[in-house]
């Protein structure tokens, strides 16, 4: 029985007024421009259960289809996930091909409800790297959700820090080939615009899930003066609450980019 009264919904609606108190509270504080998220954890998550790592990926999906709702409840701007590392390739096979498989499904079914919701996704990484089933249905999503206004998500896909280093250097040196001299007064802005997606700015605070306490090669440029909050809630729990929780500890934070404190 689950009629309005049952002792299941009264559970649901007591769930609801919280999650609700903690958007209010967080709408209080100051909403970060750029959140990343290091969603980590499906494996232990699905293992606990006795299923396969495999299942975990795919819970995973959905708490990501949780959040882009309570990230635009928020008013965030930017938000990249770390889906794919340029590390994850060392996992069995067949866990990457799932993986990739899933990349797939995920750009495809979610396109519509993307586009409607005003959320434009833009892969950052060495994606065109991935094969090319998933890369054409990536680009297929970049294209029809290019108008998105309220958020632009960015997903980490084949997105190594280093990688992206490597990549601005690289291409840096090819631009300033023929006037090298120039390059005694470049500036850390004249390198930022070599990196992936230059246009968009530091993160302001980058969440990561399942209680490690590392950034695995995520954003390394750009987390220069990230807040690092971390939780032990496996991914594939991760739900909006959660999201406001990691939100709330980030307002309280002093943030003082070197400088001294300010009253
Ligand atoms: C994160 O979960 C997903 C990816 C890295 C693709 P994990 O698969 O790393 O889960 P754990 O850390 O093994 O539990
Ligand atoms: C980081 O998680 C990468 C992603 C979430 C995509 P990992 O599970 O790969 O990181 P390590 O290996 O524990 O550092
Ligand atoms: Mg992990």
């Amino acid at each position: 029985m689950s009629g309005a009264g049952s002792p299941r919904d009264m559970a649901t609606q007591q769930g609801d007024s919280v999650e609700d108190a903690l958007l209010k509270k967080a709408l209080e504080g100051s909403i970060p421009v750029h959140v990343g998220i290091v969603m980590d954890g499906n494996g232990r998550w699905a293992v606990s259960r006795g299923l396969k790592r495999t299942e975990g990926h795919r819970a995973g999906v959905e708490a990501l289809r949780r959040c882009l709702p309570a990230l635009l409840s928020l008013g965030v701007r930017y938000c990249t996930f770390y889906v794919f590392s340029t590390e994850n390739w060392k996992r069995p096979q067949e866990e990457v091909q799932f993986l990739m498989n899933l990349i797939l499904e995920y750009s495809r079914e979610d396109r519509s409800e993307l586009m409607r919701r005003g959320i434009r996704v833009v892969p950052i990484g060495r994606w065109k790297e991935m094969p090319r089933q998933v890369v054409r249905a990536l680009s297929r999503l970049v294209k029809d959700t290019a108008s998105g206004q309220k958020l632009t998500v960015l997903l980490a896909l084949n997105y190594g820090g280093r990688q992206e280093i490597l990549d601005a250097a690289r291409s840096l040196a090819l631009s300033y080939s023929g006037r090298r001299e120039e390059l005694r007064d470049l500036s850390e802005e004249d390198f930022r615009r070599f990196l992936y997606e230059p246009s968009v700015p530091d993160v302001d605070v980058i969440i990561r899930t399942s209680g490690e306490k590392r950034l695995s090669n995520f954003l390394l440029w750009r987390a220069a003066y990230a807040e690092l909050v971390f939780t032990d809630v496996l991914w594939p729990d991760f739900g909006p609450s959660d999201l406001y929780r990691a939100i709330i500890e980030y307002q309280g934070r002093e943030r003082r980019f070197g400088d001294v404190r300010r009253e």
